[in-house]
């Protein structure tokens, strides 16, 4: 790992060049390179049977060339693994500096000089990080705490390698908050990181604590939270610039669950373990916050995280209760492990009275049944406006953060409807559950507002170590938002 990576010129750098599998005819621009540095492209190029697969190297003299695969296939995320893949080949040769010339090789259509240097920053800085924050004296040294930089001779991929690795490292921000341990992380501590950030980046950090979410009626937050020494609270993170290009107001919502034991309705051991993640949607929300603020978005944008800790106590909530929400709704809790539609319907009902959205997003790792539906593929997605699903789809496919479009009728929503409140947390059967949850939640959104609900439960964490993610945490959500923000800033 690097201890920092940043964009400058160095006097020397390895030159690092991108080229595909079984490419016939060099580009022109490819050529003039080789010719500029002597040749070495060629040389490198010849070394023991260099073919172009990705993730493959060949290197001569101070020229670094990487393989990135069939030219066919090619997309972006093949540029994030190559960036992945040259992060850890630079590491292993000692190199801390490099220029990148891969977007001359690069076949049309594939992207702008800019989108190119961006997916490879972001590829560099997402594979550059690991939880080593509570490693004490008993661990072994770090590997590696050198510092890198990134530079291009084109004025475009710097401007997107800088763009790329702002936005890694707000991904690695919200990887960071989801995974500290749940005995740190708790919502008190996640607003004092908020307003850290806040005095960082010149966010405008407002927290509403439990005794003023008592008196605006929040019975979900504070239900959930009951049961917790610590106690819950909503955080409003605000991006205000001062010239903005439209009337867009975004309010990005996050589920906080700083853990989730499942409350008495109490999750199996196997089942709990893991649920210090069940904030990864307000870490999402924190990084997509840090993000817009860091690039200087043109665009009002509200970060809201209900933050909750779901425990048991004498004094936790319990099935059967029927409480009252702040929009005045009333819910029959028939399960507090289905916690997260709980705070998130307060927060959602707060924006939506009180933050004049012209479009809401949240995100919340809600159910296991997503993870069953979809896997870890992508995130399921439920929007009310068709515009701002194109909106959604198409930073998805920027980001590479993969969304499915799923189903909510007005079937789905009558099978939340309790006969003895006027709605039920949970349905008596698990049917279609990740759907109930969006159902519960469409009752909090009012009606004329476009509103799309992530359920990121598989999403936000991997098991097995990719290119771009070690296993945990992923900050999934964070591109896609600020790639949303980008795109709503020019109208
Ligand atoms: N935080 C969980 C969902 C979850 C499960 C996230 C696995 C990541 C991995 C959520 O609060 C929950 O417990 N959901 C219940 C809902 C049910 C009670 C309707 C679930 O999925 O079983
Ligand atoms: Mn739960
Ligand atoms: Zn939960």
């Amino acid at each position: 790992m690097f201890r920092t990576i940043r964009t400058g010129s160095p006097r020397r750098s390895t030159l690092v060049v991108g080229v595909f599998k079984s490419t016939q005819r060099r580009p022109a621009a490819l050529q003039q390179l080789d010719d500029a540095v002597g040749g070495s492209i060629t040389a490198a190029l010849k070394s023991r049977g260099f073919s172009g697969q990705a993730g493959s190297f060949a290197a001569a003299d101070s020229v670094l060339v990487v393989g990135l695969g069939e030219k066919s296939s090619a997309t972006m995320d093949s540029i994030r693994a190559a960036g992945a893949h040259v992060r850890s080949e630079l590491e292993r040769r000692g190199d801390t500096a490099a220029a990148i010339e891969i977007h001359h090789t690069m076949p049309a259509g594939i992207g702008s000089a800019e989108e190119i240097g961006q997916a490879f920053a972001e590829g560099v800085g997402l594979s550059n990080w690991r939880f080593t924050t509570h490693r004490g004296t008993a661990s072994d040294a770090p590997p590696n705490e050198g510092r890198l930089a990134l530079t291009s001779e084109c004025s475009d991929v710097r401007a997107g390698l800088r763009r790329g690795l702002m936005l890694a490292e707000a991904v690695n921000t919200a990887r960071e908050l989801a995974a500290t341990p749940p005995n740190i992380c708790h919502p008190g501590w996640v607003a004092s990181q908020a307003r850290k950030l806040a005095r960082t980046t010149g966010l405008h950090c407002r927290v509403i604590g439990a005794a003023e979410a008592k008196k605006l009626g929040m019975g979900g937050l504070l239900n959930v939270g009951k049961g917790s020494a610590q106690k819950p609270c909503l955080i409003i993170l605000e991006h205000r610039p001062s010239k903005p290009k439209s009337d867009e107001r975004l309010v990005l919502v996050g589920k906080t669950i700083t853990y989730d034991t499942g409350g008495y309705s109490l999750k199996s051991s196997s089942g709990m373990k893991g649920m210090k993640y069940d904030m990864c949607g307000g870490a999402a929300v924190f990084g997509a916050m840090q993000a817009i603020a860091s690039l200087k978005l043109p665009i009002r944008v509200f970060g809201v995280l209900p933050c909750a800790e779901n425990m048991v106590s004498d004094v936790a909530y319990r099935p059967d209760d029927i409480i009252t929400m702040s929009n005045g709704t009333t819910v029959e809790v028939t399960n507090t492990d289905a916690e997260g539609r709980l705070v998130l319907a307060d927060a959602l009902a707060y924006s939506c009275s009180k933050l004049k959205p012209t479009r809401i997003v949240d995100l919340a790792t809600l159910t296991g049944g997503v993870v069953v539906g979809l896997g870890h593929f992508c995130a399921g997605m439920w929007c009310n406006d068709r515009t701002l699903r194109r909106s959604i789809e198409s930073a998805s496919e920027a980001s590479g953060e993969l969304v499915w479009r799923m189903p909510l009728w007005e079937s789905h929503r009558q099978f939340m409807r309790s006969r003895h409140a006027d709605l039920w947390n949970s349905a008596p059967s698990r049917n279609a559950h990740p759907i109930q949850g969006a159902a519960f939640l469409s009752y909090f959104v009012d009606e004329d507002v476009p509103w799309c609900h992530l359920d990121i439960a598989g999403t936000a964490t991997t098991e097995k170590d990719t290119d771009l993610y070690a296993s945990g945490p992923t900050g999934f959500g964070v591109r896609l938002c600020a790639a949303l923000a980008a795109d709503l800033a020019t109208p």
